[in-house]
């Protein structure tokens, strides 16, 4: 049986990930990347600031510490990337 999930709601946080031991900001996205897709799949992405490296196989363990904005679908890839480095830029 698998165990019961609550996932917060859709939007845009900071977050802090910890890899073992080790902590870094990040900004995460929860949601459906209306921008990409059309009613796909709901996923949660965590962007790492500051690392290198090799996550495979590795657990996580997400915080969100603030909520930043809601998912939107933007009109082009390139203000989708805007929108996340002013996200990566808001997480400080
Ligand atoms: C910080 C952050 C914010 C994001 N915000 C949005 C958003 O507002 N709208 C959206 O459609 N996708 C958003 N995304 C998801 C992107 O669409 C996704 O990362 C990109 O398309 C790459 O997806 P792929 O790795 O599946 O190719 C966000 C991703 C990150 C990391």
């Amino acid at each position: 049986v698998e165990a019961p999930k609550l996932v917060p709601a859709d939007g845009v946080y900071a977050a802090q990930v910890r890899v073992g031991s080790t902590p870094y900001s990040a900004a995460l996205s929860i949601g459906t990347k209306p921008t990409v897709q059309n009613d796909g799949p709901r996923t949660i992405e965590a962007l790492l600031v500051n690392f290198e490296g090799d996550l495979y196989c590795e657990t996580l363990t997400v915080d969100c510490t603030r909520y930043l904005r809601p998912q939107e679908k933007f009109a082009s890839l390139e203000e989708l990337k805007q929108a996340i480095a002013r996200d990566v830029a808001a997480i400080g």
